[in-house]
């Protein structure tokens, strides 16, 4: 049979000589050839040019690891190889992420305008591999061209309500990865753990890092466990693994919490308070363990009212934190948080009031939009960009802010409209701390957020014109972990859904297919079997 088969847009569970070709997400151009290509031990991997090493490495790490197969890198071609060539002369789309691959039965050639791009082509290639143990890994030959429809694709995690080691967050920065995903949005302070080593405060680690125990069950919870639990990354941990994501192409995002959500500050700090000498609230249902008096780091989840006082003392501590922060993460995007910030202590503070009056503020929405404004100018002179949940639109948006629209899509839509940056977070789509099934064995914070619905998701609300919606970035999953106190739930609430969301962040709007996605599933469950991740099976229903 030596007719070409063509295969463009919607099709992509197919058979060529015997394997699937099963490329999640969808590529913008995918047509399968007769013929399969032999990767042994033998085959080597030619680099157009040095700046193409972390695309090797990472092949060569996953060949090790899945196939237990060592390959050598070349800078000769060489036939049988595999090709990873930098080159603005191929005819690819008009996308600095654009890659095209080659893969015939003499060799493999990807082409990259950049040497992020050639790493998609190697995300694609990798999905061209076997799940299966086989004595030989043969790949299907098949034209790939393709690129990203959103620049912003994004994941979460909350690192404050659960502490994962510095080893799962580099598995986790390859999940990201492996689904050409190139965001990681590290949530890393919380009422219930401070996870950053600060030089400058060290309480906020020997103190903020720890509780004395944590509810068991669902909040308020039937009683507490009333195990200390610690834990913090320390800064020479936290340059090596931006590092790790860098050479994968992903940027992290460090999300430092204000003025809400910020309990273990204060914990360690009591100054941080409007009142320093009160005791932190404790919900009278709330089983607690150890100390109650003075300032604790919580032990049960929601929101709380002791804040950060917007104060001279708080404003040094935060610039402080901040120019620690900005030397160890080099994205251009700050996450302050902003979200979820009860205003009682402020309303019964006179300084606050005070404050209010002397600035001609309106109320303490103005306020907090003053504390949000006072923090971006810092971060903009640092020549950095902030962004903040949704609620930093309240009592006016700082300037220059992006904004992660998580309440619904209208914090998105009214940004967008005021010409700000947007990246879209929907609670009802891309929450993944909420159940995937009605039915649901493990415990979550609740909610309903089946696999289809999340595949369902278009990142651009309706009520955009065409120049509004060139300000959605893009999207981010967010994964919340009150109820995820280990990596395989953690795991298993991403998968398969984080692979479903990567679809709609990278594949154009049009290849979109529900149908086709559920038949490419049992291929996608075959990889998380070889990764050996846990994820979620069963009905949702
Ligand atoms: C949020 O989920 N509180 C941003």
């Amino acid at each position: 049979m030596k007719r070409l088969i063509v295969i463009l847009g919607l099709l992509s569970n197919l058979i060529s000589s015997g394997q699937e070709v099963n490329i999640t997400p969808k590529p913008v151009s995918l047509t399968i050839r007769e013929g399969s290509f032999a990767i042994t031990a033998k085959t080597k991997i030619y680099l157009s040019n040095r700046e193409l090493t972390n695309s090797a490495l990472f092949l060569k790490k996953y060949l090790q690891e899945f196939y237990g197969m060592t390959l050598e890198s070349s800078s000769k071609e060489s036939p049988g190889d595999i090709e990873l060539i930098l080159t603005s002369g191929q005819k690819m789309a008009d996308n600095e992420d654009a890659y095209s691959l080659q893969a015939k039965t003499q060799h493999v050639r990807i082409y990259g305008k950049t040497p992020r791009s050639v790493f998609y082509g190697i995300q694609t290639l990798i999905q061209l591999l076997p799940t299966e143990h086989t004595n030989t890994i043969q790949i299907p030959a098949v034209d790939v061209s393709d690129y990203p429809r959103f620049s912003y694709r994004g994941l979460m995690l909350d690192c404050g309500r659960h502490f994962f080691s510095v080893d799962f967050i580099k598995k986790y920065i390859d999940f990201i990865a492996l689904h050409k995903m190139n965001t990681f949005h590290w949530h890393l302070t919380e009422d219930q753990g401070w996870r950053i080593e600060i030089r400058k405060y060290p309480r906020l680690t020997a103190t903020g890092s720890c509780r004395n125990g944590t509810i068991i069950g669902h909040h308020p919870g039937i009683g507490n466990d009333s195990i200390r639990n610690c834990g913090f990354y320390s800064q020479q941990q936290i340059r090596d693994v931006v590092k790790y994501a860098a050479d994968r192409y992903i940027n992290i995002i460090p999300e430092i919490e204000m003025p809400g959500h910020s309990s273990a500050a204060i914990a360690a700090y009591p100054q941080l308070s409007c009142f320093p000498d009160e005791n932190t609230q404790i919900s009278k249902n709330v089983a607690w363990e150890g100390s109650d008096s003075g300032k604790q780091v919580q032990q049960s989840w929601g929101v709380y009212k002791d804040v950060y006082c917007p104060s001279d003392f708080t404003f040094t501590f935060l610039e402080n934190v901040l120019d620690e922060v900005m030397e160890l993460f080099p994205s251009k995007y700050i996450h302050i948080g902003g979200d979820e910030c009860p205003k009682d202590f402020w309303k019964r503070s006179s300084f606050c009031q005070d404050l209010i009056k002397q600035k001609g503020l309106k109320n303490e929405e103005a306020l907090q939009s003053y504390f949000i404004q006072r923090i971006e100018k810092y971060i903009n002179s640092r020549g950095r960009e902030l962004i903040g949940w949704d609620e930093i639109l309240e009592g006016g948006l700082a300037p220059n802010a992006t904004v992660m629209s998580w309440r619904g899509e209208q914090g998105g839509i009214d940004a967008a409209k005021q010409q700000h940056h947007v990246i879209m977070t929907p609670g009802a789509y891309v929450y993944l701390d909420h159940s995937q099934s009605k039915h649901d064995d493990s415990l979550t914070i609740g909610g309903f957020l089946p696999l289809d619905k999340v595949y369902s998701y278009e990142p651009v609300p309706k009520e955009l014109n065409s120049e509004e919606a060139k300000y959605i970035l893009g999207a981010q999953a967010n994964i919340w972990t009150e109820y995820m106190a280990y990596p395989s739930k953690v795991e298993y609430m991403i998968f398969p859904r984080l692979t479903a969301l990567s679809e709609v962040l990278w594949s154009p709007k049009g290849a979109k297919s529900w149908e086709n996605f559920q038949k490419r599933l049992p291929a996608i469950e075959k990889r998380y079997d070889l990764w050996q991740v846990s994820y979620f099976r069963g009905q949702s229903n």
